[in-house]
């Protein structure tokens, strides 16, 4: 049996031992999190890296009626490319437009969901050589139903220079797979740029897909580590992300190709909106940044000095006063206070490479001269051997086979307890054991989180890698979240670090087991106080990693007696019929902690675990 001993509490687990990782891949951010409904909202993303050179910008209309080309005439000196879209139809004379007129549609990330009832803010900048009368308007994936629409009427004088137009279109109808189009029946030039479609109604009213951002403030993240992963370095340092290009008005953005994970980001979701995230779900950001090396070329460290300023001034832009140059900049986005920005991460995965030590060293002095309290993160892994550079944290990342992460549940019990602690910004079980996100990848992910738990005086903070995929454009497999443009569910990997989510500031408790316990078998307890109901509890968590079902009998001592609520108490089990079963939209919720009835009503303290399955149970306390 399991005996947790409440009466020599272990610890206090840091605040932010379970949090997030978001990365821009599988279109987390563009087409995701980010609710921008238009893909390509700049016509900046063609060239050499899409299909079409406005891609997935197409036409309505054939060649005779409309022709639609790029060129250099925007208003935006950061992203030039505008459309032209010359109109050779008219509602009068021998070469009628056909009805509903000729123009431009864009299908979004697949297929943009617009819902009955539900209000969109679609803003565009236009410019013609004549009078326009331009429809907007939502319509279904076969074109033939208009779910919510509206019309520019403009003359001449008014748009004869680059204008912005706003609209908020009401949906009537709903459809998951919709577009936006604009037509016209009147032969003429319109150029087009810089064309959004956001809903009304996101997450804080700050652009957050509402059901994702939930999703993932359902987690209570101890921190959000941004902006990636691979997404920071680029296969080449031109293509890397780079917050200076990411902040100011949305419309002066150029956007970026994201030359690791393939696809084109217009960078609404930039270094402004992640901090606002992080502060929409009272978070702590951490924020990695690219250190002069990408997967291919590299800053040598004897010239990364303007790279080194430009961090300096993104920290002055998180934090600075609103009088500052670049506080002011973000005060003029709508942040006037700074944000809590305390951590920073030099690089991704960058240790080993040639410039990495000297270009850390010099970040790391620059950082520390003006932010003393900020804490650095080194790429190098300090876990079995001293770092050769000063840190308060090192990353350590782990992918590996369902049975591995769970024999990792030890991985910090030697590790030494001075020096700076673990970040495990990256864990997951990956491969064949994991397909799209198995019950067994969930299982040893268990098994190495009750290890981090009990570890947590070096450990100080872990995320799940990656976080999103979008199913129309999956990069990486498996994910936490899984979405199309209108559904969403969380793999089992997902359901495992709810279970872990009151761990972040509660009280570690010692467990240790009697009799002959299985090496499959792992758990640990914690003393935790609900925000909500101010109740506390202690919770037992405890993963099966066995083909065989057992009994478990859970006793705790070190409390007066009669202080725990038995009767109170609650069991819930993760498990599945096969160890490889996933969910799905079909079946989002096959694999989800289930509550279980306990024989008469708890007093019973022992209960069947099966096999491969997770189980907690919630005691609580008077
Ligand atoms: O999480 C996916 C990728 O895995 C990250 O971009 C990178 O840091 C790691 O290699």
């Amino acid at each position: 049996y399991l005996n947790v001993d409440a009466g020599q509490p272990i610890r206090e687990i840091p605040s932010t031992l379970f949090g997030i990782f978001f990365e821009e891949i599988n279109h987390a951010g563009a087409g995701g999190l980010w609710a921008e409904l238009v893909s390509n909202r700049g016509f900046e993303a063609g060239g050499p890296n899409t299909p079409s050179n406005i891609d997935p910008w197409s036409n309505i209309g054939d060649a005779k009626s409309v022709l639609l080309v790029t060129d250099r005439s925007s208003c935006f000196e950061r992203n030039k490319i505008a459309l032209r879209m010359e109109i050779f139809c008219d509602s009068e004379g021998t070469n009628q437009c056909p009805e509903g007129g000729v123009g431009v549609y864009n299908p979004g990330y697949r297929g943009m969901n617009i819902v009955e009832g539900e209000s969109y803010h679609v803003v565009f900048w236009i410019m013609s050589t004549g009078s326009v009368n331009l429809s907007v308007a939502f319509t279904s994936s076969d074109g033939l139903k208009i779910l919510a629409a509206s019309s520019i009427i403009a003359s001449n004088s008014e748009i004869q220079n680059w204008t912005k137009k706003e609209l908020i279109l009401k949906a009537t109808a709903t459809d998951h797979l919709a577009s936006l189009s604009l037509t016209s029946s009147k032969k003429g030039i319109i150029w087009l740029d810089q064309v959004s479609a956001m809903p009304v109604n996101t997450f804080k009213g700050h652009g957050f897909r509402k059901e994702l951002a939930e999703m993932v403030a359902d987690l209570k993240p101890g921190f959000i580590r941004f902006p990636g992963g691979c997404f920071v370095e680029g296969q080449w340092l031109r293509n890397a992300f780079r917050w200076r290009q990411s902040i100011g008005p949305w419309e002066e953005r150029p956007g970026h190709f994201g030359d690791v994970w393939n696809y084109w980001t217009d960078d609404g979701l930039g270094y402004y909106e992640f901090l606002q995230l992080a502060e929409d779900l009272n978070t702590t950001p951490i924020w990695v940044f690219n250190n002069g090396i990408s997967h291919t070329d590299q800053v040598s460290s004897s010239t990364i000095e303007p790279f080194i300023q430009d961090i300096l001034n993104g920290l002055e832009f998180a934090r600075g006063p609103s009088n500052s140059t670049w506080g002011a900049v973000r005060a003029t986005m709508g942040h006037p206070d700074p944000f809590n920005l305390k951590y920073v991460a030099i690089g991704n995965e960058d240790c080993g490479k040639q410039y990495y030590q000297g270009n850390y060293l010099k970040f790391y002095n620059a950082i520390k001269l003006f932010y003393p309290d900020i804490k650095i993160i080194s790429n190098c892994d300090g876990s079995s051997k001293p770092l050769e550079h000063p840190a308060d944290m090192y990353d350590f990342h782990i992918y590996t086979s369902a049975s591995n992460l769970f024999s990792m549940t030890n991985k910090f019990d030697r590790t030494t307890r001075t020096g700076p602690k673990a970040f495990v910004s990256e864990y997951a079980v990956t491969g064949y054991d994991a397909g799209k996100g198995s019950l067994l990848a969930a299982l040893g992910e268990a098994g190495f989180l009750i290890g981090l738990e009990k570890n947590s005086d070096v450990v100080e903070m872990a995320s799940y890698a990656p976080l999103f995929v979008n199913t129309n454009d999956r990069r990486w497999n498996p994910d936490a979240i899984v979405f199309n443009s209108w559904q969403q569910y969380g793999t089992p990997s997902y359901w495992v670090q709810q279970l872990f989510k009151e761990s972040n500031g509660a009280t570690l408790l010692p467990v240790s087991f009697q009799g002959n316990a299985s090496s499959k078998l792992v758990a640990s307890a914690i003393r935790w106080k609900s925000s909500e109901s101010k109740e506390e509890y202690i919770r037992v968590k405890a993963a099966n990693f066995d083909s065989s079902a057992l009994m478990l009998d859970i006793s705790i001592t070190g409390l007066p007696s009669g202080s725990i609520r038995r009767l109170d108490s609650k069991l819930a089990i993760l498990t599945s019929n096969n160890v490889m079963d996933e969910n799905s939209f079909d079946q989002p919720k096959k694999i989800v902690p289930i509550a279980v009835a306990m024989e008469n009503g708890g007093t019973d303290t022992s209960f069947p675990v099966p096999s491969h399955s997770v189980i907690f149970m919630d005691l609580p306390i008077d």
